[in-house]
């Protein structure tokens, strides 16, 4: 798919944050990302196509770790539920995604959490796998930069050919906003998103650090695009960080953090 197509995928997903889209064919799937800083549940269409997304700001799991098993799943029940009711269906199947450093006992957890919230058949992924359902990336470098972890997987003809993660993502860099601006990290968070000032001089170092993360996980791989999902490198200028860091080409995606949930829901049955 050419990156055109996945933006105005992504555009069309970002439209249906809240909002129903009531014309779909066939039956649905559906998709949870159980991510650090957000449990996003996305419903597609036969074609893959987003009819509904939502989320929770739940802190019950922190990277691929169920943390807080009662919390998941009453948040997970919760999303389950007001997507029933705004799309007039039952939804039974989904499939959620672990990151790829993830032992399978806690792989298993996010399963339990799925199955305790009321879901009867889960699929589990590798997030990076999930993430590359909705870029379609054949040759090239698919990572996923979230609230805690860098997932990284090298596609080559198709073909998943290496696959890891390293601690850091977009709260390692409202730690360095919150000590510098002496905020909490609350505000500091609410600060990055809101978009409003430029902070790449202050976090350009933690910037730098998830770069030295991709250099790592990609050796042997330096010819390859790197393509960003993920919402820690959403912030402004932070793709060209990356990409003058590196010396590599880059390509960043508009809603590049509803990349994984998307590709989530892609692969339930
Ligand atoms: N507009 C934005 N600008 C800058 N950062 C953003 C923006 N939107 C979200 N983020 C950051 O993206 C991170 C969340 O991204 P994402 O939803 O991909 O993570 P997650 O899936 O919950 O975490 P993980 O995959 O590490 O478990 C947060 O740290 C948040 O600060
Ligand atoms: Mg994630």
């Amino acid at each position: 798919m050419s990156p055109q197509e996945v933006a105005r995928t992504l555009e069309e997903a970002h439209q249906r944050i809240r909002s129903a889209r009531t014309d779909y064919d066939g039956d649905l799937r559906t998709g949870i990302d159980l991510g650090t800083a957000t449990c996003v549940i996305t419903v597609v269409d036969a074609e893959g196509m987003p009819v509904w997304i939502d989320f929770d700001r739940t802190a019950a799991v922190r990277d691929g770790v169920v943390v807080d098993f009662a919390a998941a799943a009453a948040a997970v029940r919760k999303l389950k539920a007001t997507a029933e009711a705004e799309l007039g269906v039952e939804l039974h199947n989904a499939a959620t995604a672990f990151p790829p450093c993830i032992g399978e006992a806690d792989s298993r957890a996010c399963r339990f959490v799925l199955e305790g919230a009321g879901f009867d058949e889960v699929t589990l992924i590798d997030e990076v796998s999930a993430a590359n359902k909705t870029l379609e990336v054949t040759d090239g470098v698919v990572i996923d930069v979230g609230g805690g972890s860098t997932g990284v997987g090298v596609f080559q003809s198709g073909e998943l050919t290496a696959l890891d993660d390293r601690p850091g993502g977009g709260h390692h860099l409202d730690l360095i906003l919150a000590g510098s601006r002496g905020l909490t990290v609350a505000e500091a968070e609410e600060l990055k998103r809101a978009g409003t000032d430029d902070h790449l001089a202050i976090l350009r170092p933690g910037i730098e650090r998830i770069g030295s993360s991709i250099r790592d996980l990609t050796r042997g791989a330096e010819h390859l695009e790197l393509h960003l999902a993920g919402g820690a490198l959403m912030l402004p200028g932070a793709d060209t960080t990356i990409s003058k860091y590196l010396g590599r080409s880059v390509r960043a995606y508009p809603h590049a953090l509803l990349i994984t949930p998307l590709g989530i829901a892609r692969y339930a049955s």
